[in-house]
């Protein structure tokens, strides 16, 4: 297999994940890590066996390194996505894809003149839990999708993330944060969005760091905190959303459920690669659990950047793209522009449905990823 060099920016929390996958996914070389704290990308160089450590610049300078891995914070984002592309490199970045929807589109201007790819964060859609529910719409287990719910109903991340000001400052907030799971899963198997309307507030103006090491710092909030809204599809359907870091009493609302005109799918948690899925079809009385048809169902990041490795090798289009993501990135600012001018918002953006993975597809059979 050709391997696809590989330079990680940003070697905070989520930085370890990636820097374990070429464990399974094995076309991923990761031969270069850097970080604005340049001690940072030291520690994680050594930890992981990595030759090279380095500031930013050093790093895109590098012409070894074919794909740019941008974890770094939101905030972050368009800079460094940016950089990455005019040094001539191929950017894969978390989510969001950036803050300002203007911006988004920048990356993927920049990137079509270079002939270069964009890739984005969420790629939970392609574990085996989401897979599996897009072959059982795909195939016709529930008919035609008529509407659907989704609910993140949380308590914001101060409670466990170590530097979480960040989640409440601009490019923060639930629907920024958790909503591309959301969303990406739900245009993985309804398709594209036409309109949004919704309403957003603060419940609480200040927050208080649970975690360590800012144990009772305060963090003053200066984004919505509690987004709800309604979705029409291309396709005709609906869906209601809420995202929400205000829930303090929990709630025993599902994830996602998709309603078509044959029966009700219960969809997994979309910021997780697996199950359970549940089905239960027009005239059945009780629930099947669906055994899953995908593998990657653990903790799978990763894979969306080695199938976009693997597309660059094949010349065909990645999964977790820059188009995806940036009508993902619209639909999340429509939930507050709708809520702030009262007004539905109507999409300008669109994109296709990303190709499902094959049947059955593992770590062993990787290869067919190009399928
Ligand atoms: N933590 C999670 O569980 C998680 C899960 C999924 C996705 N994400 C996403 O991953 C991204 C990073 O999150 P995190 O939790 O690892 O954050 P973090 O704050 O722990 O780490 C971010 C790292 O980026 C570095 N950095 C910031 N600005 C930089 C710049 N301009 N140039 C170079 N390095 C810079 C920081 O020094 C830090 O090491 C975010 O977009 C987040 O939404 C996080």
């Amino acid at each position: 297999m050709k391997k696809v060099k590989v330079g990680i920016i940003g070697c905070g929390n989520i930085s370890a994940i990636y820097l374990q996958a070429p464990k399974t996914l094995e076309i991923l070389d990761v031969i270069a890590v850097a970080d604005i704290d340049v001690e940072r990308a030291k520690s994680k160089a050594e930890e992981y066996g990595i030759s090279k450590a380095y500031t930013v610049e050093e790093l895109l300078a590098d012409p070894e390194v074919e794909i740019v891995i941008n974890l770094t914070i939101p905030g972050a984002h368009f800079e460094v996505c940016m950089k990455a592309l005019e040094a001539g490199k191929h950017v894969y970045v978390e989510k969001p894809l950036s803050i300002e929807l203007e911006d988004g589109k920048k990356l993927l201007q920049v990137a079509v003149e270079k002939g270069l790819r964009v890739g984005c964060a969420p790629d939970t859609f392609l574990g085996g839990g989401l897979q599996t529910c897009r072959k059982l719409v795909d195939d016709g287990w529930i008919g035609e999708p008529i509407a659907a719910t989704a609910f993140m109903m949380g308590n914001g991340p101060e409670g466990w993330h170590p530097d979480p000001e960040f989640f409440y400052k601009k490019g923060g907030g639930p629907m920024l944060d958790i909503g591309p799971y959301y969303l990406t899963a739900l245009i993985n198997l309804i398709g594209p969005i036409k309109r949004i309307t919704g309403s957003a507030r603060a419940s609480f103006p200040e927050r208080t760091i649970l975690s360590q090491p800012k144990y009772k710092q305060k963090i003053t909030v200066d984004v919505p905190t509690h987004t709800t809204g309604i979705i029409d599809f291309e396709g005709g359907a609906i869906a209601t959303l809420i995202t929400s870091f205000d829930i303090f009493g929990g709630s025993k609302l599902p994830r996602i459920e998709l309603y078509g005109t044959e029966g009700t799918l219960v969809v997994p948690d979309p910021n997780e690669f697996g199950g359970p899925i549940f089905i239960k079809r027009r005239g059945e009385k009780e629930w099947s659990q669906v055994p899953l048809s995908h593998g990657f169902t653990e903790n799978s990041r990763g894979i969306g950047v080695a199938d976009m490795a693997f597309a660059i090798v094949n010349n065909r289009p990645h999964r977790a793209s820059g188009e995806l993501a940036n009508h993902v990135l619209e639909a999340m600012h429509a939930f507050h522009l709708a809520s702030e001018t009262g007004q539905h918002y109507e999409m300008t953006t669109s994109c296709e449905r990303p190709a499902p993975f094959p049947v059955g597809l593992t770590k062993e059979t990787l290869e067919l990823i190009n399928r």
